[in-house]
């Protein structure tokens, strides 16, 4: 049997984790990796990256790290010439980088309103225009973003910033898909529902998550999901693989939710 992601050449933002355990692109690029695929894995935080592309060196599989702030051009710029010098396509973008701030407008800074839409928004049409032409070119390509079901509904706290952004990623991942189909390049998203990674860990020690306690907001996140508990990285893995492979070449423009029913249920 081929494995899923034989020969792609896949590029993961937020390749690495904000915390010890499995964020959601840490999972996603060693799982990418398990299927065949060489990760060019880029982050902010280089040694972040470094961490993952060691784990999938040790399971055998093929992997670069790549220091890039995806919310710049200047450092965007940088990083596509630095893959171009060895590789001639990218089969997969695969765009993972999202920051969190709980809040209404009355809360949320004018800065921090700014530095959370350039880092979930911007990131993705900067990734997106230094991309496409490079997937045109090859005349294929899949384009997976982590957006959020707050992108589409209230999670039960005020986030006004991280739900435009997530509402804007699925935007732009709609127009892309359409825009660019007769091109063989397909656009994708991910709506992860409350999942239990480092990054809401980080948020409540940060002050940002709306109970300062961290196993009060555990609690409350896993008696917020229909099973009883919150999904994890993996959940959110095994959805972007199926979307990022060929087994889903006719599928795009979608946002495929992976929230364990909590979308579904009533108040
Ligand atoms: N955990 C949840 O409940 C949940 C739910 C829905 C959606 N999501 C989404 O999942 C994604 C986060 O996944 P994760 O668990 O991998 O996150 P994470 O917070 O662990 O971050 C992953 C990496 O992104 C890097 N990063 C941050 N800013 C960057 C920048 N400007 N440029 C490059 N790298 C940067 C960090 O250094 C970190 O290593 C986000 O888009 C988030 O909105 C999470």
């Amino acid at each position: 049997m081929p494995k899923r992601m034989e020969n792609k050449i896949v590029l993961v933002s937020g390749a690495g984790s904000i915390g010890p355990g499995w964020g959601n692109g840490k999972a996603c690029s060693v799982l990418y990796a398990r299927e065949g695929a060489k990760v060019i894995a880029c982050d902010i935080n280089l040694d972040a990256a470094i961490e993952t592309t060691e784990i999938i060196r040790k399971e055998g599989g093929n992997a670069i790290a790549l220091q890039c702030d995806v919310s710049n051009q200047t450092s965007i710029s940088k990083l596509f010439k630095e893959i171009l010098k060895d590789h001639n396509r990218i089969d997969v973008l695969h765009s993972n980088v999202g920051i969190v701030e709980v809040g209404g407008p009355e809360e949320i800074s004018v800065d921090s309103w700014d530095k959370l839409i350039d880092t979930n928004v911007k990131s993705l049409f900067l990734l997106t225009k230094y991309c496409l032409p490079i997937m045109t070119k090859n005349r294929k390509g899949s384009i997976v973003a982590i957006s959020s079901i707050a992108g589409e509904r209230y999670l039960g706290y005020p986030s006004a910033s991280y739900s435009a952004s997530k509402g804007a990623i699925n935007q732009v991942i709609q127009n892309i898909a359409v825009q660019y189909a007769h091109k063989n390049i397909r656009a994708n998203c991910v709506l992860p529902g409350l999942m239990d990674t480092p990054q809401i860990r980080h948020y409540v020690k940060s002050g940002y998550s709306d109970s300062s306690d961290e196993e009060v907001m555990i609690k409350k996140r896993n008696e917020m999901c229909p099973s009883g508990e919150m999904g994890n990285a993996w959940d959110v893995a095994y959805a972007s693989l199926f979307l990022a492979s060929d087994e889903a070449r006719y599928v795009t423009g979608q946002k495929l939710v992976v929230d364990g029913g909590i979308s579904s249920q009533i108040g």
